[in-house]
């Protein structure tokens, strides 16, 4: 099967027609795959290499139970636990794969993480020596208004580039800090220490390449207490600040405004993401997992 299909669906799955539908935006599919309970293994391939064609995926109308969700995140790899957030690690009673993304309390305490505020561009976890390689998160509840949550392109942002520029980042490291989440919470029992050069995180490659698509991208994780190892503290600021001028622009970005029921798989190594601040009043019940990455190339 290829993505050919996009204009000419074919019937599988339990009837649905089949399609990747590009967002037209620089990445992200909607993808018509029917129940994703009952995908077999060439609907799988076929949603595989959508993701790879399109970074991020949006499937429609889905009634995942968490048991459900764990099981079609497996497919895609073995899963990491939820991270530790501002308020320790929140997941579902004995599914520590499945990070519950929140602001709603129950009895004054929140089920959830990151609550009802911006959170700011970031990819996930990669202040672990081998961040996750896919998330997927999935919508309970959302709010009538705000929330939504954008995603970038770092493959389009590092080809838009200047080739001077290009030349300057080559084989640099940067270091993803671990201390703040993107919600710009310290993370429960990390010690704050002001320097991003002494701050906990994990260094990686500023430009990488995908091991599955073999393209080249900029590997940036989040803009707080990063630092290009090696480089003067003012220097490493200016240059972060210079390629943090590109994400900034709207044509690397979709934004998808979310409803119930909404599953969104996204490659956490090609892609960052963001959301939107919502009404404190409102209900947003999420639920995230996370696939496992690989050790990337030094
Ligand atoms: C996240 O960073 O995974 C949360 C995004 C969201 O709440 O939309």
């Amino acid at each position: 099967m290829t993505l050919e299909m996009e204009t000419q669906p074919i019937k599988r799955n339990a009837g649905a027609a089949f399609a990747a539908i590009p967002t037209g935006a620089a990445l992200g599919a909607e993808v018509r795959a029917g129940d994703l309970r009952t995908l077999d293994d060439a609907g799988f391939a076929y949603v595989l290499e959508a993701w790879h064609a399109h970074s991020v995926l949006l499937f429609r109308g889905q009634a995942l139970s968490d048991p459900e969700l764990i099981a079609f995140s497996r497919r895609f790899g073995d899963l990491d636990w939820a991270p530790v957030q501002e308020n320790g690690r929140r997941f579902v009673e004995g599914m520590p794969e499945i990070y519950i993304v929140s602001n709603v309390k129950v009895n004054g305490e929140a089920i959830g993480s990151l609550g009802d505020g911006e959170a700011a561009w970031h990819t996930d976890m990669s202040y672990l020596d081998v961040p996750p390689k896919a998330s997927m998160l999935y919508a309970l509840e959302v709010p009538p208004r705000g929330g939504n949550t954008s995603f970038c392109c770092m493959y389009s942002i590092y080809e838009a580039l200047p080739s001077d520029l290009k030349a300057r980042i080559e084989g640099l490291k940067i270091k993803h800090d671990g201390t703040y989440n993107s919600g710009g919470y310290v993370r429960q029992g990390v010690t704050v220490t002001g320097d991003p050069r002494t701050s906990p995180g994990a260094l990686h490659p500023l430009v990488c390449t995908h091991p599955d698509t073999g393209r080249r991208l900029l590997y940036l994780g989040r803009r707080r207490n990063a630092y290009l190892a090696g480089l003067d503290l003012e220097e490493s600021e200016a240059l972060l600040d210079e390629l943090w001028s590109y994400v900034a622009r709207p044509e690397f970005a979709w934004e998808h405004v979310w409803r119930a029921g909404d599953l969104v798989l996204w490659d956490n190594r090609c892609t960052m993401h963001r959301r939107d601040a919502f009404d404190p009043g409102a209900r947003r019940i999420m639920h995230r997992t996370q696939i496992k990455g690989e050790a990337r190339p030094a």
